[in-house]
């Protein structure tokens, strides 16, 4: 039997269509307009096209948005003023600063330079540390969207089998510290495979639910999960350019092996990807929000 495709493209779209009334309504009746700045440091391919494409769903929604550029030899003092000037803007609700940063900057000094309550990648020790906890505070996107598209496709979690392959600090660490939350989308067993994991298929073949962002193209098989599974893939990976020179692109699970066997599976492109600038978006209406006092 072939596997439920989890459409993340269909799934952003209905939120998109939720924020755009609620951009409306909180316009019209508060005069307050959500506003993103995205800072690009230099011309990483990938990264130009993941902002170019949160700019466009800000601006398609009726936000303030502003890309903001620098060049790749921008001084870490210079970027720190910048974030501070973004700060006490009063008509910038959000600030996200694309990573990765070029290696003569020191990453966490710059995101711990934004505003907790601009943070809306939610990647400052403070909503890190209240994520943590489980009190309310901005979410990191990318598992933001997982959580969304798993309770929005009727996927049961609580109880389930976890297995999160990759432990990074922007995907796997908060997807496996969510999904144990006692909250919708979380009450779940959570075990997280890495690089020092001494046999992942053991693990990846227990999954009711396997998260896979491990940053490297089909490292998971057919072999390696359970009939049943449902599957979310997080990998981007370029493989290859069309003749037009656009990207190829394919996930870290063997999509048309597994979606044999899984019951729910999300492509790639078209899944998690869509759902992460979603939710860019969701954390930055309730950045205004919360800023305006109306929330
Ligand atoms: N680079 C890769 N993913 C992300 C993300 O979610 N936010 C930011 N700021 N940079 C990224």
């Amino acid at each position: 039997m072939s596997a439920k495709i989890i459409s993340g493209t269909e799934i952003a779209k209905q939120i998109r269509e939720e924020l755009k009334a609620e951009v409306a309504e909180i316009k019209e009746k508060h005069g307050v307009v959500p506003g993103l700045v995205t800072i690009l440091v230099g011309e990483n391919p990938a990264s130009v096209s993941y902002v170019t494409a949160k700019q466009r769903t800000a601006h398609d929604l009726g936000f303030h948005s502003i890309q903001d550029n620098q060049p790749d030899d921008i001084k870490e003092g210079e970027l720190l003023d910048l974030i501070e000037k973004y700060n006490n803007d009063e008509s910038i609700h959000g600030i996200l600063v694309q990573l990765p940063l070029p290696r003569h900057i020191n990453e966490s000094k710059v995101l711990y330079a934004i505003s907790p309550d601009k943070d809306v990648d939610g990647f400052h020790p403070v909503n890190v540390g209240k994520m943590v906890i489980g009190e309310r505070c901005f979410l990191p996107c990318t598992p933001h969207g997982i959580l969304e598209m798993l309770v929005r496709s009727g996927v049961e979690t609580s109880g389930a089998e976890v297995v999160v392959v990759g432990r990074s600090n922007i995907v796997g660490k908060p997807i496996a510290n969510l999904m144990l939350q006692k909250r919708e989308g979380g009450n779940a067993t959570v075990t997280v495979c890495h690089t020092r994991t001494r046999d992942i298929a053991f693990h990846t073949r227990r999954a009711d639910i396997l998260i896979v962002a491990a940053g490297r193209p089909k490292v998971i098989t057919a072999d390696m999960v359970k009939e049943g599974v449902v599957v979310i893939d997080v990998g981007v990976n370029r493989i290859g350019k069309t003749p037009e020179g656009k990207a190829i692109l394919c996930g870290d699970v063997d999509f048309d092996a597994i979606k044999e066997k899984a019951s729910a599976i999300t492509p790639v492109p078209g899944g998690v990807g869509p759902m992460t600038i979603t939710m860019l978006m969701k954390n930055t209406v309730q950045a205004a929000k919360q800023l305006a006092g109306i929330a």
